[in-house]
């Protein structure tokens, strides 16, 4: 993902919530919020993903907590290949909004392998038995939360703070999709600071499809299933399982000339265009793209702070002219530049 990819993904964004915001009714809104939540991954990603994760995987329960076992690919994926990872357990709740008219409880799936030879549950395996709404907040999902090794599952994006929130709560594995804006949140961004999070192995750069909803008019193409496909840009793995990539040291092959790296106006460091850039030899604070992240090697590099447009600034030790502005991107020669990511060189 280029840094452009990422702020005309932040502009999306803003187009969406100023519509929201302009939008007279609440029923729209909350209409235009859960849109997008309604995007369905594709085996082929999920297959692409998880293919790393096999031993960490094994011999553990793994839940799904956003995905209609009926319909979700997540439970394909996992019931399918069940044996072969060595799971002792696959659970999935499927969400029903509570509605008056709606008379089908939600349900979930307790899966613990293969009975009867087609490597799939069986509809014995279903329970009709949910007494809420399947919320992934209801104590009925918390109970099987806490029965879970590992959640795997592309969740609600409009509640993604508040679900990743809710992993860290209860202290569990993860492997999620989220959209790459969360990455410049707060919350998430502590996360990556504490290396209590980090993202996938699939490219950042290149996107993925989801299946959308047959009146979704913006799509990509039609799959041999007569599904929607639509591309979002923006969208990333995020994990705290263990990733080879974020144990692989940058090879840094550029010297510090202060000639190509300016400093900013607002903040003590260096402006870093590409994380290609950074040069091996400059011990101060560097301001290198968010897309860094995706490349950040914890005993490589110290992430101090973010300094984004979002308007909260590092807490940097070092870095003492900015204050909590509310565009809080650098400044060169008094022109904003891009969200940057602070970081110094382990030495
Ligand atoms: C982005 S879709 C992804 C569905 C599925 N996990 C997949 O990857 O194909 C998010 C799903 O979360 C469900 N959902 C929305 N709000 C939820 C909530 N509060 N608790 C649990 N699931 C929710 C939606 O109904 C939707 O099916």
């Amino acid at each position: 993902m280029t840094e452009k990819h990422l702020m005309s993904a932040e502009e999306d964004l803003k187009v969406e919530n100023n519509f929201m915001k302009n939008t007279p009714s609440r029923h729209l809104h909350k209409a235009g919020r859960s849109r997008k939540d309604e995007f369905y991954t594709q085996l082929v990603d999920i297959e692409n993903e998880l293919k790393h994760y096999k031993d960490q995987f094994r011999g553990k329960v793994i839940f799904c907590n956003c995905d209609d076992p009926r319909e979700s690919n997540f439970v394909k994926y996992f019931s399918n290949n069940f044996e072969y990872l060595r799971l002792k357990k696959l659970i999935a709740t499927h969400y029903k909004e509570a509605n008056l008219f709606a008379h089908e409880p939600p349900y979930k799936l307790e899966y613990t392998g293969d009975k009867y030879g087609n490597r799939m549950p069986d509809p014995s395996e279903f329970m009709t038995k949910m007494i809420d709404t399947g919320d992934f907040r209801s104590q009925e999902c918390i109970a099987l939360l806490k029965e879970a090794d590992i959640v795997v599952t592309n969740p609600p994006f409009s509640l993604f703070r508040e679900y990743v929130a809710q992993l860290v709560e209860y202290n569990k594995k993860f492997l999620i999709i989220g959209n790459t804006n969360a990455l410049t949140y707060k919350e998430t961004f502590k996360l990556f600071q504490k290396d209590q999070i980090r993202t996938g192995y699939t490219n950042f750069n290149v996107g993925m499809f989801f299946i959308v909803p047959d009146d979704w008019e913006l799509f990509h193409h039609i799959d041999e299933n007569g599904k929607k496909i639509a591309r979002v840009a923006s969208s990333c793995w995020f994990t705290n399982l263990e990733v080879e990539k974020h144990k692989e040291k940058l090879t840094l092959y550029k010297k510090y000339d202060p000639k190509e790296y300016p400093k900013y106006d607002n903040y003590d460091a260096i402006n870093v265009d590409k994380y290609t850039d950074i040069p091996h030899d400059y011990d101060g604070v560097m301001g290198v793209p968010v897309t860094f992240l995706d490349k950040y090697n914890p005993k490589q590099f110290k992430i101090l702070g973010m300094s984004a447009s979002a308007g909260y600034s590092a807490d940097v030790v070092g870095i003492p002219k900015i204050g909590r502005l509310k565009d809080a991107r650098p400044l060169i020669n008094g022109k904003n530049t891009y969200a940057r990511v602070l970081i110094k060189i382990r030495k």
